[in-house]
């Protein structure tokens, strides 16, 4: 990374990078199923950090992808807004401490041909040298439960 790190981006700086690994999935309504991914959190110059994330089944078909921005906010709060190819973007409002980020959603809107996604929470943290979520949906008449959980290492800048 060339860029410098702008002071408000300190408490998510164990973000920053690219991050590889795997996780599992399910939900009351779908199979389980177990996926690979990637993640980026990277610095432009703003105190804002970019975040690109791409996944795929083990034997290599796309599964989904999301990109947003990681909005840090004075006395550890964190603003992030998330799109999906899916038809649904999410604004999530949470916190930063320590090495864990934990967020829900404030707003969640969909295009008409959407799945009916209608909350979200979200946990990160890093553990040792891993990256750890999990990530709870509302959706399809559901209550919030978990969708997804992984662990990733980073593998570059
Ligand atoms: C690594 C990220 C993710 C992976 C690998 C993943 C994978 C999957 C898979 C394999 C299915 C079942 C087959 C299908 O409908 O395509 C599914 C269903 C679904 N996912 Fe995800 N997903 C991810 C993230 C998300 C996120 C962030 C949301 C919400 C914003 C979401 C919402 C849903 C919904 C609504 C369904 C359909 C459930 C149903 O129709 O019963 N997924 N996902």
């Amino acid at each position: 990374v060339t860029e410098e790190l702008p002071a408000e981006l300190a408490p998510l700086a164990f973000l920053i990078g690219r991050w590889r690994g795997s996780g599992v999935g399910g939900y009351p309504t779908i199979e389980d199923f177990p996926y690979e991914q990637e993640l980026r959190f990277t610095l432009y110059g703003k105190p804002v950090l970019a975040y690109e994330s791409r996944s795929w089944s083990p034997d290599g078909r796309p599964l989904h992808r999301e990109c947003g921005y990681w909005r840090p906010r004075p006395g550890g709060e964190v603003e992030l807004l998330l799109a999906h190819p899916t038809g649904v973007v999410e604004v999530y409002l949470g916190r930063v401490d320590g090495n864990r980020v934990e967020l829900s959603t404030d707003v969640v809107a969909r295009t008409p041909s959407a799945k009916e996604v209608t909350a979200g929470h979200r946990l990160y943290g890093l553990v040792g040298e891993e990256l750890m979520y999990a990530v709870d949906m509302a959706a399809v008449e559901q209550p919030l439960q978990p969708h997804l959980s992984a662990r990733l290492r980073r593998i570059g800048e």
